[in-house]
C-alpha cells in the first residue's frame, strides 16, 4: 500500500503524520526533528496546541536552502482556533501560525471546531462560573474567510475538524473551495464507520486524530479503557510480531484513513512510521472493526474546579449530539 492519499485538490498527503497535541514545549522540537530525520513528511499542528513556535524551530533546522529538505517535501497542517472564527480575524490568525511555524504557506488549514468562542487572545474565554463564552459567528461565515486564504496563496487547501456529517454537508452545499479533509477522533474504540463512508462519498479525506486512543489526554481516568492495552489487540500484535500501536495504525491505513499519532519518544516516533511493510488480513481488519464501542475520548468539556461543566452541549453547533 502506498504511503500517500490523493486529495481532491490533486495534492498528495502522507498517510502518517506526526501529531503534536499535548507535546510539551521543550519536547516537541526534538520530536519534530526525530520525525523528519526518520522519514516523516507530514506534521500536524494547531494554534491551540500552544507549541507552534517550537515546531517552527525544528522545521527551520531541516527545511530550506542548504538543509536536507525542500519545503514542498513536507506536508504541514495547522488549525484555526475557535476564538478566531470572526471572518475579519481569520487571515491574521493564519498569519500568526505561519510566522510561528516559519513558513510562507500551509499545505492544509482546518477549522478546528464548528463552535465559535468569544474573540480575543485567551484560548478558552470563560465566565466566572467556568462556562465557556461563545460567539454567534456561524461556521459558514468562517469558511468563507478561510476560502480567501486559498485564493491569496496562504494555504494550499482547507478543511474541517470535528465536524459531523450534517455540518460537513452544510459547508459542502455553500463552498467555493470544498473541504478537502475532515479530521476527527478515530480509533478502534470509535471506528467512525458511518462518517468515514459519508466523507468518502463526498470526496473528503478523513484524518484520524488520537488514532491510538489518546492515552495521555489530561482527563484520562484509570476506569476508562486503555486502547493500547486491549487484550484482543495485543493478541493480534503478537501474531504479526508488531506492536499494538503499529497494528492500529496499519488498520487506519488499510481503511484509507490518514492518521497523526502523537509521540515525543524517539523509538515510538520511528515505530509509528514502520507500518508499510505488512498487511493485516481481511479477518483481522474485521476483528479490529468489531472492537468499536463508540467510545469518544475527546469531548470538549470544561473542568471547573474538579466539576465538569457540560455546557458545550448547549452550543447549537456542538457536533456530537445526534449526528455521526
Ligand atoms: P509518548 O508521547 O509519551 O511517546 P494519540 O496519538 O492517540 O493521541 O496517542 C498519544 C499517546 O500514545 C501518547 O501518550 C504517546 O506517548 C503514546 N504513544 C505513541 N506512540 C506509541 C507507541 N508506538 N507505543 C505506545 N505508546 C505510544
Amino acid at each position: 500500500m502506498r504511503g500517500f492519499v490523493l486529495l481532491s485538490t490533486g495534492h498528495q498527503m502522507p498517510m502518517v503524520g506526526l501529531g503534536t497535541w499535548k507535546s510539551a514545549p521543550g519536547q516537541v522540537k526534538q520530536a519534530v526533528l526525530t520525525a523528519l530525520d526518520c522519514g516523516y513528511r507530514h506534521i500536524d499542528c494547531a494554534a491551540a496546541y500552544s507549541n507552534e513556535q517550537e515546531v517552527g524551530e525544528a522545521l527551520a533546522l531541516r527545511i530550506g536552502p542548504g538543509k536536507p529538505l525542500h519545503r514542498e517535501e513536507v506536508f504541514v497542517t495547522s488549525k484555526l482556533w475557535n476564538t478566531k472564527h470572526e471572518p475579519e480575524d481569520v487571515e491574521a490568525a493564519c498569519q500568526t501560525t505561519l510566522t510561528d511555524l516559519g513558513l510562507s504557506y500551509l499545505d492544509m488549514y482546518l477549522m478546528h471546531w464548528p463552535m465559535a468562542f468569544q474573540r480575543g487572545t485567551e484560548l478558552l474565554p470563560r465566565r466566572e462560573d467556568g462556562s465557556v463564552c461563545y460567539s454567534d459567528t456561524h461556521y459558514r461565515e468562517t469558511w468563507k474567510a478561510m476560502e480567501s486564504l486559498v485564493d491569496k496563496g496562504l494555504v494550499k487547501a482547507i478543511g474541517l475538524s470535528n465536524f459531523n456529517a450534517r455540518q460537513m454537508d452544510d459547508i459542502l452545499s455553500m463552498a467555493k473551495h470544498k473541504p478537502v479533509v475532515n479530521q476527527v477522533e478515530c480509533h478502534p474504540y470509535l471506528s467512525q464507520q458511518p462518517l468515514i463512508a459519508h466523507c468518502r462519498s463526498q470526496g473528503v479525506c478523513v484524518t484520524a486524530y488520537s488514532p491510538l486512543g489518546s492515552g495521555d489526554r489530561p482527563w484520562a481516568s484509570p476506569n476508562e479503557p486503555a486502547l493500547l492495552e486491549d487484550s484482543g489487540l495485543q493478541a493480534i500484535a503478537l501474531r504479526y510480531e508488531k506492536s499494538p500501536a503499529q497494528i492500529i495504525l496499519r488498520w487506519h491505513i488499510q481503511k484509507e484513513v490518514t492518521c497523526v499519532p502523537k509521540s515525543v519518544t524517539p523509538s515510538r516516533i520511528q515505530q509509528n512510521l514502520q507500518v508499510f511493510d505488512f498487511i493485516l488480513s481481511e479477518e483481522d481488519m474485521a476483528l479490529i472493526n468489531s472492537f468499536n464501542r463508540n467510545e469518544r475520548f475527546i469531548i470538549p468539556t470544561v473542568n471547573n474546579g474538579g466539576k465538569k461543566v457540560w455546557r458545550d452541549y448547549e452550543h447549537p453547533h456542538f457536533p456530537f449530539h445526534n449526528s455521526y
